[in-house]
Protein backbone atom coordinates (compact mmCIF):
# COMPACT_ATOMS: atom_id res chain seq x y z
CA UNK A 1 0.00 0.00 0.00
CA UNK A 2 1.20 3.86 -0.98
CA UNK A 3 1.72 6.06 1.67
CA UNK A 4 -0.66 9.34 1.92
CA UNK A 5 -1.74 11.66 4.17
CA UNK A 6 -4.37 9.03 5.65
CA UNK A 7 -1.95 5.89 6.33
CA UNK A 8 1.09 5.67 6.23
CA UNK A 9 1.63 1.45 6.31
CA UNK A 10 5.24 1.72 7.53
CA UNK A 11 3.40 2.58 10.86
CA UNK A 12 1.50 -1.04 10.79
CA UNK A 13 2.02 -2.85 14.12
CA UNK A 14 4.42 0.18 15.49
CA UNK A 15 3.59 0.99 19.60
CA UNK A 16 3.33 4.53 19.77
CA UNK A 17 2.91 6.17 23.25
CA UNK A 18 1.86 10.24 22.81
CA UNK A 19 1.46 12.26 25.45
CA UNK A 20 -1.32 15.03 25.04
CA UNK A 21 -2.83 13.31 22.60
CA UNK A 22 -6.04 13.54 23.02
CA UNK A 23 -6.23 17.34 21.21
CA UNK A 24 -5.11 19.07 18.64
CA UNK A 25 -1.66 17.76 17.16
CA UNK A 26 -1.63 14.91 19.49
CA UNK A 27 -4.73 13.50 18.56
CA UNK A 28 -4.67 13.95 14.67
CA UNK A 29 -1.38 12.06 15.12
CA UNK A 30 -2.69 9.57 16.42
CA UNK A 31 -5.46 9.03 14.34
CA UNK A 32 -3.47 8.82 11.58
CA UNK A 33 -1.51 5.94 12.99
CA UNK A 34 -4.70 3.78 13.96
CA UNK A 35 -5.60 4.64 10.49
CA UNK A 36 -1.82 3.06 9.78
CA UNK A 37 -2.20 0.14 12.09
CA UNK A 38 -0.14 1.21 14.97
CA UNK A 39 -0.57 0.46 18.59
CA UNK A 40 -1.28 3.32 20.03
CA UNK A 41 -1.71 4.71 23.91
CA UNK A 42 -2.48 8.44 24.46
CA UNK A 43 -2.10 10.08 27.68
CA UNK A 44 -3.49 13.45 29.12
CA UNK A 45 -5.00 14.64 32.24
CA UNK A 46 -8.63 15.18 31.59
CA UNK A 47 -9.72 11.76 31.59
CA UNK A 48 -13.52 12.54 29.84
CA UNK A 49 -12.02 13.53 26.40
CA UNK A 50 -9.60 10.73 26.64
CA UNK A 51 -11.92 8.80 26.63
CA UNK A 52 -13.33 10.56 24.04
CA UNK A 53 -10.83 10.42 21.65
CA UNK A 54 -9.66 7.30 22.50
CA UNK A 55 -13.17 5.95 21.63
CA UNK A 56 -12.49 7.71 17.84
CA UNK A 57 -9.15 6.50 17.55
CA UNK A 58 -10.58 2.99 18.44
CA UNK A 59 -13.28 3.52 15.34
CA UNK A 60 -10.13 3.92 13.13
CA UNK A 61 -8.01 0.59 14.23
CA UNK A 62 -7.42 -1.50 10.85
CA UNK A 63 -6.70 -4.72 12.96
CA UNK A 64 -8.44 -6.87 14.80
CA UNK A 65 -5.73 -7.59 17.40
CA UNK A 66 -4.92 -3.59 17.26
CA UNK A 67 -4.09 -2.21 20.40
CA UNK A 68 -5.38 1.44 21.57
CA UNK A 69 -5.22 2.55 24.86
CA UNK A 70 -5.14 5.22 27.44
CA UNK A 71 -3.62 6.65 30.37
CA UNK A 72 -4.56 9.53 32.47
CA UNK A 73 -0.96 11.23 33.21
CA UNK A 74 -0.01 14.59 34.01
CA UNK A 75 3.75 15.17 33.02
CA UNK A 76 4.09 18.00 35.59
CA UNK A 77 4.26 14.83 38.27
CA UNK A 78 7.36 13.38 38.21
CA UNK A 79 6.03 10.54 40.56
CA UNK A 80 3.07 9.34 38.44
CA UNK A 81 5.56 9.30 35.02
CA UNK A 82 7.89 6.64 36.26
CA UNK A 83 5.10 4.10 37.12
CA UNK A 84 2.59 5.02 34.16
CA UNK A 85 5.53 4.39 31.19
CA UNK A 86 5.33 0.80 32.51
CA UNK A 87 1.99 0.70 32.27
CA UNK A 88 2.25 1.76 28.77
CA UNK A 89 4.90 -0.70 27.81
CA UNK A 90 3.09 -3.23 29.45
CA UNK A 91 -0.70 -2.71 27.78
CA UNK A 92 1.16 -2.06 24.42
CA UNK A 93 3.54 -5.26 24.75
CA UNK A 94 6.20 -2.83 23.64
CA UNK A 95 7.29 0.53 22.82
CA UNK A 96 8.62 1.27 19.82
CA UNK A 97 8.07 5.70 19.18
CA UNK A 98 7.71 7.96 22.33
CA UNK A 99 5.42 11.51 20.94
CA UNK A 100 6.65 14.15 23.89
CA UNK A 101 3.55 16.30 22.20
CA UNK A 102 2.05 17.37 25.30
CA UNK A 103 2.26 21.26 25.98
CA UNK A 104 0.92 24.31 27.56
CA UNK A 105 1.02 28.27 26.66
CA UNK A 106 0.50 31.65 28.64
CA UNK A 107 1.34 34.49 26.78
CA UNK A 108 1.52 38.11 28.29
CA UNK A 109 3.28 41.02 28.79
CA UNK A 110 6.52 39.22 30.97
CA UNK A 111 6.74 41.81 33.81
CA UNK A 112 3.17 40.82 34.62
CA UNK A 113 2.86 37.11 34.35
CA UNK A 114 2.97 35.18 37.56
CA UNK A 115 5.59 33.10 38.94
CA UNK A 116 2.91 30.60 38.52
CA UNK A 117 3.10 30.44 34.60
CA UNK A 118 6.73 30.64 34.29
CA UNK A 119 7.13 27.50 36.59
CA UNK A 120 4.77 25.60 35.29
CA UNK A 121 5.66 25.87 31.58
CA UNK A 122 9.50 24.90 32.49
CA UNK A 123 7.69 22.01 34.34
CA UNK A 124 5.49 20.93 31.57
CA UNK A 125 6.83 21.93 28.07
CA UNK A 126 10.43 20.92 29.45
CA UNK A 127 10.76 19.48 32.94
CA UNK A 128 7.81 16.53 31.57
CA UNK A 129 9.30 15.97 28.09
CA UNK A 130 12.55 15.20 30.07
CA UNK A 131 11.12 13.02 32.78
CA UNK A 132 8.55 11.33 30.13
CA UNK A 133 12.05 10.60 27.76
CA UNK A 134 13.93 8.99 31.10
CA UNK A 135 11.51 6.90 32.22
CA UNK A 136 11.26 5.39 28.66
CA UNK A 137 15.08 5.30 28.02
CA UNK A 138 15.61 1.78 30.18
CA UNK A 139 13.45 -0.14 27.35
CA UNK A 140 14.47 1.82 24.57
CA UNK A 141 18.56 1.34 25.73
CA UNK A 142 17.82 -2.51 26.31
CA UNK A 143 16.02 -3.35 22.46
CA UNK A 144 18.66 -0.75 21.23
CA UNK A 145 16.15 0.52 19.16
CA UNK A 146 13.55 3.52 19.18
CA UNK A 147 12.22 6.75 18.45
CA UNK A 148 11.66 9.99 20.30
CA UNK A 149 10.03 13.43 19.41
CA UNK A 150 10.27 15.28 20.73
CA UNK A 151 7.48 19.01 20.24
CA UNK A 152 9.06 22.18 20.22
CA UNK A 153 7.56 24.95 17.90
CA UNK A 154 8.81 27.62 15.79
CA UNK A 155 9.75 29.44 18.79
CA UNK A 156 11.59 26.53 20.00
CA UNK A 157 14.39 28.23 17.51
CA UNK A 158 13.52 32.15 18.07
CA UNK A 159 11.63 34.26 20.19
CA UNK A 160 8.54 36.35 20.08
CA UNK A 161 6.87 39.02 22.08
CA UNK A 162 5.07 37.58 24.96
CA UNK A 163 6.16 34.10 24.45
CA UNK A 164 8.85 34.79 27.28
CA UNK A 165 8.20 31.20 29.42
CA UNK A 166 6.75 29.48 26.41
CA UNK A 167 10.02 30.16 24.40
CA UNK A 168 12.43 29.30 27.36
CA UNK A 169 10.85 26.38 27.72
CA UNK A 170 10.87 25.00 24.55
CA UNK A 171 14.48 26.02 23.91
CA UNK A 172 15.46 24.13 26.91
CA UNK A 173 13.30 21.09 25.20
CA UNK A 174 15.46 21.58 21.78
CA UNK A 175 18.92 21.83 24.10
CA UNK A 176 17.99 18.32 25.95
CA UNK A 177 17.29 17.16 22.57
CA UNK A 178 20.40 17.98 20.20
CA UNK A 179 22.71 16.22 23.53
CA UNK A 180 20.53 13.24 23.76
CA UNK A 181 20.77 12.81 19.96
CA UNK A 182 24.57 12.19 20.33
CA UNK A 183 24.20 10.57 24.13
CA UNK A 184 21.79 7.68 22.34
CA UNK A 185 24.05 7.05 18.79
CA UNK A 186 25.33 3.68 20.25
CA UNK A 187 22.30 2.62 21.18
CA UNK A 188 20.18 3.34 17.57
CA UNK A 189 17.77 5.52 19.11
CA UNK A 190 16.68 8.46 17.10
CA UNK A 191 15.76 12.00 18.29
CA UNK A 192 13.13 13.87 16.30
CA UNK A 193 12.56 17.69 16.96
CA UNK A 194 9.38 19.31 15.34
CA UNK A 195 9.13 22.97 14.87
CA UNK A 196 5.51 23.59 14.52
CA UNK A 197 4.06 27.49 13.78
CA UNK A 198 0.32 28.41 14.74
CA UNK A 199 -1.38 25.02 14.10
CA UNK A 200 -5.29 25.67 14.61
CA UNK A 201 -5.99 23.76 18.10
CA UNK A 202 -7.85 24.65 21.04
CA UNK A 203 -4.25 25.49 22.94
CA UNK A 204 -4.01 28.49 20.11
CA UNK A 205 -7.90 29.32 20.10
CA UNK A 206 -6.88 29.84 24.14
CA UNK A 207 -3.77 31.54 23.84
CA UNK A 208 -5.55 34.16 21.44
CA UNK A 209 -8.02 35.36 23.85
CA UNK A 210 -5.29 36.67 26.02
CA UNK A 211 -2.56 37.65 23.30
CA UNK A 212 -1.26 40.93 24.16
CA UNK A 213 -1.48 43.01 20.72
CA UNK A 214 2.28 43.42 20.12
CA UNK A 215 2.07 38.97 19.82
CA UNK A 216 -0.69 39.43 17.95
CA UNK A 217 1.35 41.82 14.87
CA UNK A 218 4.27 39.94 14.85
CA UNK A 219 2.31 35.88 15.35
CA UNK A 220 0.32 37.33 12.44
CA UNK A 221 3.30 36.90 9.76
CA UNK A 222 2.80 33.17 9.89
CA UNK A 223 -0.35 30.95 8.23
CA UNK A 224 -2.17 28.61 11.20
CA UNK A 225 -1.63 25.27 10.10
CA UNK A 226 -4.31 22.56 9.96
CA UNK A 227 -2.91 19.77 13.23
CA UNK A 228 -3.61 16.78 10.56
CA UNK A 229 -0.96 18.69 8.35
CA UNK A 230 1.47 18.97 10.63
CA UNK A 231 0.85 15.46 12.06
CA UNK A 232 1.37 14.27 8.41
CA UNK A 233 4.51 15.83 8.44
CA UNK A 234 5.46 15.23 11.21
CA UNK A 235 5.10 11.52 10.74
CA UNK A 236 6.55 11.73 6.99
CA UNK A 237 9.65 12.92 9.14
CA UNK A 238 9.97 10.35 11.64
CA UNK A 239 9.99 7.57 9.15
CA UNK A 240 12.74 9.52 7.34
CA UNK A 241 15.20 9.83 11.02
CA UNK A 242 14.35 13.74 10.64
CA UNK A 243 16.19 15.61 13.65
CA UNK A 244 14.72 18.76 13.03
CA UNK A 245 10.98 18.36 11.31
CA UNK A 246 9.58 22.07 10.04
CA UNK A 247 6.44 21.80 9.00
CA UNK A 248 5.04 24.85 6.75
CA UNK A 249 6.47 26.71 4.23
CA UNK A 250 7.05 29.85 5.52
CA UNK A 251 8.02 28.54 8.90
CA UNK A 252 10.63 26.79 7.31
CA UNK A 253 11.70 29.49 4.90
CA UNK A 254 11.73 31.65 7.89
CA UNK A 255 13.97 29.24 10.05
CA UNK A 256 16.55 29.35 7.65
CA UNK A 257 16.47 33.22 7.61
CA UNK A 258 16.97 33.39 11.58
CA UNK A 259 19.63 30.93 11.57
CA UNK A 260 22.00 32.52 8.73
CA UNK A 261 20.58 36.25 9.39
CA UNK A 262 19.33 36.80 12.89
CA UNK A 263 19.93 40.56 12.99
CA UNK A 264 17.94 40.86 9.96
CA UNK A 265 14.64 39.06 11.31
CA UNK A 266 14.75 40.72 14.54
CA UNK A 267 15.06 44.25 12.81
CA UNK A 268 12.10 43.71 10.93
CA UNK A 269 10.28 42.32 14.08
CA UNK A 270 11.48 45.68 16.12
CA UNK A 271 10.28 47.59 13.17
CA UNK A 272 6.87 45.79 12.79
CA UNK A 273 6.33 47.04 16.68
CA UNK A 274 7.71 50.52 16.60
CA UNK A 275 4.91 50.95 14.01
CA UNK A 276 2.61 49.55 16.64
CA UNK A 277 4.04 52.01 19.34
CA UNK A 278 3.83 54.78 16.84
CA UNK A 279 0.15 54.44 16.79
CA UNK A 280 -0.21 53.26 20.09
CA UNK A 281 1.98 55.06 22.24
CA UNK A 282 2.75 53.45 25.94
N1 LIG B 1 -1.20 24.93 18.48
C1 LIG B 1 -0.12 25.62 18.16
O1 LIG B 1 -0.20 26.74 17.62
C2 LIG B 1 1.24 25.03 18.43
C3 LIG B 1 2.34 25.59 17.74
C4 LIG B 1 3.61 25.06 18.00
C5 LIG B 1 3.77 24.04 18.91
N2 LIG B 1 2.68 23.53 19.56
C6 LIG B 1 2.94 22.46 20.52
O2 LIG B 1 2.21 21.31 20.13
C7 LIG B 1 1.90 20.52 21.27
C8 LIG B 1 0.44 20.14 21.24
O3 LIG B 1 -0.32 21.32 21.34
P1 LIG B 1 -1.78 21.49 20.69
O4 LIG B 1 -1.76 22.79 20.00
O5 LIG B 1 -2.17 20.26 19.97
O6 LIG B 1 -2.61 21.72 22.02
P2 LIG B 1 -3.99 21.13 22.59
O7 LIG B 1 -4.95 20.85 21.50
O8 LIG B 1 -4.37 22.06 23.68
O9 LIG B 1 -3.51 19.74 23.22
C9 LIG B 1 -2.65 19.70 24.30
C10 LIG B 1 -2.65 18.28 24.84
O10 LIG B 1 -1.72 18.21 25.91
C11 LIG B 1 -2.38 17.71 27.08
N3 LIG B 1 -1.72 18.29 28.25
C12 LIG B 1 -1.59 19.59 28.58
N4 LIG B 1 -0.95 19.71 29.75
C13 LIG B 1 -0.65 18.45 30.16
C14 LIG B 1 -0.01 17.91 31.30
N5 LIG B 1 0.46 18.68 32.29
N6 LIG B 1 0.12 16.56 31.41
C15 LIG B 1 -0.37 15.76 30.41
N7 LIG B 1 -1.00 16.21 29.33
C16 LIG B 1 -1.14 17.54 29.21
C17 LIG B 1 -3.85 18.16 26.90
O11 LIG B 1 -4.77 17.36 27.63
P3 LIG B 1 -5.21 17.72 29.16
O12 LIG B 1 -5.44 19.21 29.20
O13 LIG B 1 -6.42 16.90 29.39
O14 LIG B 1 -4.06 17.29 30.02
C18 LIG B 1 -4.01 17.88 25.41
O15 LIG B 1 -4.22 16.51 25.17
C19 LIG B 1 2.34 21.36 22.49
O16 LIG B 1 3.60 20.92 22.93
C20 LIG B 1 2.45 22.77 21.92
O17 LIG B 1 3.37 23.55 22.64
C21 LIG B 1 1.44 24.00 19.33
Amino acid sequence: MKENSLNFPRYNRKKVFITGGSSGIGKATALILARSGADVCIAARNQERLEKTRAEIESEKIRIDQKICMMTLDISDKEQIFHTILKVIQDLGGLDILINNAGATYPGYLADLSDEVWENLMRVNYSGGVHVTRACLPHFIKQRSGHIVNMASTLGFMGIFGYGPYTASKFALVGFSECLHQDLLPYHINISVVYPPDTDTPLLHEENRIKPAETRILAGNLKVMQPEKVAEIMLRGILRKRMTIIPGTKNYLINLLFRFFPGLVRSIMESDLRKYYAKNPI
